[in-house]
């Protein structure tokens, strides 16, 4: 009772920002991604009778008492869906920087649903397992799909019709995403608790909630006409939208650092002089700058020229879940 599975990570184009039910992983707002074809979680679950307890080693060494808990909380879900309750032995290795704002709960918990699912010889569809991946992570439903990829909120109350699904594939459409690592050691407000505390207490979440839907219906329209500059418009000023909610959480969320401000900037300058390239921000300071292909290499080589910026990775829309035998 084994299975290996690789998830890759995604970045979300209209950002997922706030639950409506904390336990079931409900958002308050659709959501929509680029899986990406650089970083990527590998898992290997094994369920035995023999074991007498969890384990999980992320990249070859015991994970932390935080990392279990979320890990096996997710499991027991798992196990009470499947209706066993086998220990698991889990071993994660994560190829993705794990800097401020390179999230690989997507691809971790895609991967450990994944993985966990098929070792126990359930056979679930897609949807199936998006919304069991959904349940670890709220941006891991999206992570089981390659290219261009839509979480719908759903409205039922046990969660049934929240789920993604694929709405291009990663063939259909080339364009560029770099992600810029900046030089910092910040240690970051949780997804989690930014969202709680944003839509708890932030005067412009309403503001938010009542965009959102138009900016998701204008980037479908984007995605369906391969129109690039209208897709780039409307990604970052959702992103900035989403940024400006926690700004007036209580007490205030900030992810940016200075150097983020530098490649905001260095972004608006590009365009100025006729580069089409975009900015989109997560919940931390790295940036991830979306361009045409044939611009790659000129928006990469000048945002290394930034005193703040660390490395840049180029990458491409990339393929949902793969197991490995
Ligand atoms: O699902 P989480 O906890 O990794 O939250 C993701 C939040 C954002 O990255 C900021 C937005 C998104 O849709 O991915």
């Amino acid at each position: 009772m084994k299975a290996t599975a690789v998830a890759n990570t995604n970045i979300a184009l209209i950002k997922y920002w706030g639950k409506r039910d904390e336990t079931l992983f409900l958002p308050m707002n659709s959501s929509l991604s680029i899986t990406l074809d650089r970083f990527f979680t590998l898992t290997t679950v094994e369920f035995n009778e023999s074991f007498n307890k969890d384990i999980f080693f992320l990249n070859n060494i015991p994970a932390s008492e935080k990392e279990e808990n979320k890990v096996f909380n997710f499991l027991n879900k798992v196990r009470q869906f499947a209706g066993t309750s086998l220990y698991a032995r889990i071993y994660s290795e994560n190829r993705v920087p794990t800097a401020a704002g390179f999230a690989s709960s997507a691809s971790g918990f895609a991967a450990l649903a994944a993985a966990s699912t098929r070792a126990l010889d359930l056979q679930l569809s897609e949807k199936e397992l998006s919304t069991i991946a959904r349940q670890g992570s709220g941006s891991a439903c999206r992570s089981i799909y390659g290219g261009f990829v839509e979480w719908q909120m759903g409205m039922q109350i046990d969660g049934s019709d929240s789920f993604a699904k694929q709405i291009l594939s990663e063939e259909a459409w080339d364009i560029s995403v770099l992600s810029v690592l900046l030089a910092t050691e910040q240690k970051k407000v949780s997804s989690t608790e930014g969202m709680k505390r944003t839509v708890e207490t932030s005067p412009f979440y309403p503001g938010w909630l009542s965009t959102v839907e138009k900016d998701l219906i204008e980037v479908k329209e984007a995605i369906r006409y391969r129109d690039f500059e209208r897709l780039g418009i409307v990604v970052e000023s959702n992103s900035m939208k989403m940024h400006a909610t926690m700004l007036g959480a209580n007490p205030p969320i900030l992810y940016w650092q200075s150097g983020t401000i530098d490649v905001i900037h260095h972004i608006h300058k590009l365009r100025l002089s006729g580069t089409y390239a975009y900015f989109t921000i997560d919940a931390g300071p790295n940036v991830k700058v979306l361009c045409l292909p044939k611009d790659e290499k000129k928006v990469y080589e000048s945002l290394l020229s930034l005193a703040d910026v660390q490395e840049v990775i180029i990458c491409h829309p990339g393929s949902g879940i793969k197991y490995l035998e």
